[in-house]
């Protein structure tokens, strides 16, 4: 089969990471005699430098014209001064919108050979865990009114948090189905003893579990979720929450798997065309000096084959790979957690993962 990929590489380790995935696309490709084309478009603060806007028509068009998009990161300091509605993350919520990518899947297991890097008591990293992040993505405070005002203290600005019953409903049912495939708990995360919009997440959220008598349904507020993560992540199979608490949780779900740069996910919607990203973002600090970690983004390109295109044997041979160079020892300086150990660099990290391809 030939598949058409595009590339949004984007700002700071972005290039660098996706053309490690790129690689290792290609070799996939190669070994199970697949054809992966890639196309380039612009996103986020290069976009911005070249032509002037985030998120270019050309980019969104080529997106949907796409069979799935891989990207790598968005933002930098260079950018941070701009108006909140031209700053490339603004490009990066444009375009899982416009996609309608209203699923994000995050997941954030624990790798054995990485249970050092793990912050964790050893006896808590023990136990394992396997979480898969649920988030609503185009919804929520992220997307809701907001703006600058005279109020009862001067000034004041202000971001609101909604959400219809449409949306949460779309959600609810992915993280059932998704549990359904998995070890069948779900836990719902809100803030519904303070929040309306929580209180009718809750509701709805009950209401369709209603149709998934197999999975147990538990609701957890967030502030004790954040406490949960790090207390007893082995409790946790599918989350589902908002886009602002799924922001924050998955990247505390992360610290705990060792780093940031191990986590990969998928924006989906009703299509098989998704978004797959690193949940890291540009990393402008260590950008262009080949000592990212790829394996997010690697692990992303696993989730296309596996979610967009169904090759399920495709995406193993990816996963397998990574487990394997990790088992080895091989490390990104990200994964070395101040020790003293030698440390490779994104491209020897991602020969090392094309070998075992
Ligand atoms: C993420 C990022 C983005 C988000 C930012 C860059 C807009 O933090 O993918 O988690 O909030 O979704
Ligand atoms: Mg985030």
């Amino acid at each position: 089969m030939n598949y058409n990929i595009g590339l949004l590489k984007g700002d700071g380790i972005g290039p660098e990471i996706v053309s490690s995935a790129v690689k290792v696309l290609e070799k996939v490709g190669a070994k199970y005699g697949h054809t992966f084309s890639f196309t380039d478009y612009l996103i986020g603060g290069i976009a911005i430098d070249t032509v002037g806007e985030g998120l270019p028509k050309e980019t969104v068009e080529g997106c949907l014209g796409s069979d799935s998009v891989l990207l790598g990161a968005v933002g930098g300091p260079k950018w941070d001064t701009l108006p909140g509605n031209q700053r490339p993350e603004k490009a990066l919520l444009g375009i899982r919108s416009a996609m309608g990518l209203y699923t994000n899947l995050r997941p954030a297991k624990l790798y054995p050979a990485l249970k050092d890097a793990s912050p964790l008591r050893a006896d808590i990293v023990e136990k394992g865990f396997d979480i898969m992040m649920v988030r609503e993505l185009t919804g929520g405070i992220y997307f809701g009114e907001r703006g600058r005002r005279e109020g009862k203290y001067g000034p004041e600005a202000y971001d609101t948090e909604a959400y219809s019953v449409m949306e949460i409903e779309r959600i609810a049912r992915v993280a059932f189905e998704t549990a359904m495939k998995r070890n069948k708990k779900v836990i719902s995360v809100d803030k519904a003893n303070v929040l309306e919009s929580s209180r009718l997440w809750r509701e709805t959220v009950h209401r369709i579990a209603a149709d998934y008598p197999e999975v147990e349904c538990t609701d957890m507020l967030v502030d004790n979720t954040a406490m949960q993560i790090v207390r007893n992540p082995a409790q946790f199979d599918v989350v589902v929450t908002s886009n602002m608490f799924g922001d924050i949780l998955s990247d505390e779900a992360s610290q705990i798997t060792g780093s940031i740069g191990m986590l990969a996910s998928a924006s989906l919607g009703d299509t098989s065309r998704g978004l797959y990203e690193p949940i890291h973002g540009s990393a402008p600090d260590i950008a262009g000096q080949n000592k990212a970690n790829p394996i997010a983004t690697i692990l992303s390109a696993a989730m296309m084959l596996r979610y967009s295109f169904s090759l399920m044997e495709e995406a193993d041979c990816i996963e397998n790979a990574v487990n394997k160079v990790l088992d080895k020892g091989y490390r990104t300086a990200d994964l070395a957690m101040g020790r003293d150990i030698p440390t490779l660099s994104c491209s020897e990290m991602t020969d090392k993962i094309l070998e075992e391809i």
